[in-house]
């Protein structure tokens, strides 16, 4: 199958295995994995923050992130598209006791107009809000990117406020890659971020919370409290540096090839989509007269993975994975729909 459900179906190269198997491992949680632990600050290092404290999945970087910036009562200003309202099984009301107040913006983007108003003044009924908390790049939102002065002036608010900034940055990478914005930037205008790096880059595990020494020093022991303390992980950490360095690369081709679909899509009489949306390697499109569920039986049909996302909307992303005969395939397929 061409496999465009997601970027996390990827799976570990040869090379990435072997970069696995030759690891120096110890007990991580005697914090005594070398590997992990010179990843960790290789990461760190690279953001520009003081510490990384890698875990399971994205979700619990970013749950484990939204705790140490919150108390039980807090309030976070959130996308009505992201991630952790929608996909994280209510998981923030459930751990940190705090609610989300979704706002309507644009493809998963959060402006400094549409927050202001959100932020709660100071009512003793009011929530407190504490953290703002942005995605780059936009799943649900069809991979759109943020730029440096928009993100920007959502800190110089939170900043007006004392506010916290959180950044999913699941996809951080596609982000830099079609921007060309440093890790550095990120570093310096959110508190938390949460890195991925089972989704485009391949690794099979792993993401990382990036915060200050004090906030990783609480997040350690939340983690063990949430059953994510891990023993000997240099193994996961030997992939994921592995992807960093020989993945991450390979990651403009995938936004090529999106948009080169995407151009496709435009021209057939079956589908319709905003060219300017196709930013990076998630493109989101709509069926013209079929529903959605008939399409992806379709494309499944002709060999083809691609989710659907809304009673007429699809979701097809990009990855290394996909081979250039394989994206032949899937081009001369869509052209003769
Ligand atoms: C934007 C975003 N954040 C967080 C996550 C959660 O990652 P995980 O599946 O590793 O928990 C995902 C997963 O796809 C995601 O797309």
């Amino acid at each position: 199958m061409i496999d465009l459900r997601s970027d996390t179906v990827t799976k570990p190269t040869q090379d990435m295995l072997r970069a696995m198997t030759s690891a120096d491992v110890g007990d991580d949680v005697f914090a005594e994995d070398p590997t992990i632990n010179r990843f960790e600050k290789k990461m760190a290092d690279m953001f520009g923050m003081e510490a990384g404290l890698f875990v399971p999945s994205g979700t619990m970087s970013n749950q484990l992130s939204l705790n140490v910036l919150t108390s039980p009562g807090d309030e976070v200003i959130i996308d009505k598209l992201g991630h952790i309202f929608n996909y994280e099984s209510t998981a923030a009301a459930h751990l940190s006791s705090i609610q989300l107040r979704p706002l309507d913006g644009q493809r998963g983007k959060l402006t400094p107009e549409l927050i202001k108003p959100a932020i709660r003044t100071t009512n003793e009924w009011d929530p407190h809000t504490r953290v703002i908390a942005v995605e780059n790049t936009t799943n649900k939102g069809g991979g759109a990117c943020y730029t440096e002065i928009e993100l920007k002036k959502i800190r110089q608010l939170a900043d007006q406020h004392n506010l916290s900034v959180h950044l999913d940055g699941a996809r951080i990478w596609n982000a830099m890659t079609a921007t060309g914005t440093s890790p550095e930037f990120y570093g310096s205008v959110a508190d938390t971020i949460s890195i991925c790096f089972s989704k485009g880059l391949g690794a099979p595990v792993g993401s990382m919370m990036l915060s200050s020494h004090e906030r990783k020093k609480e997040a350690r022991r939340l983690r063990k409290m949430w059953g994510g303390g891990m023993r000997q992980i240099g193994l996961l950490a030997a992939a994921a540096d592995y992807a960093v360095e020989h993945h991450w690369p390979l990651m403009a081709k995938d936004h090529d090839r999106a948009r080169h679909f995407a151009d496709v899509l435009k021209e057939s009489p079956h589908f319709s989509i905003d060219l300017e949306s196709a930013e990076t390697n998630i493109i989101i499109f709509d069926t013209l007269e079929e529903s959605a569920a008939t399409w992806v039986t379709r494309f499944s049909d002709h060999g083809i993975g691609v989710v659907p996302f809304g009673e007429q909307t699809i979701r097809a992303t990009f990855h290394f994975q996909v081979t250039d005969e394989e994206f032949d395939q899937l081009i001369r397929t869509v052209k003769n729909f």
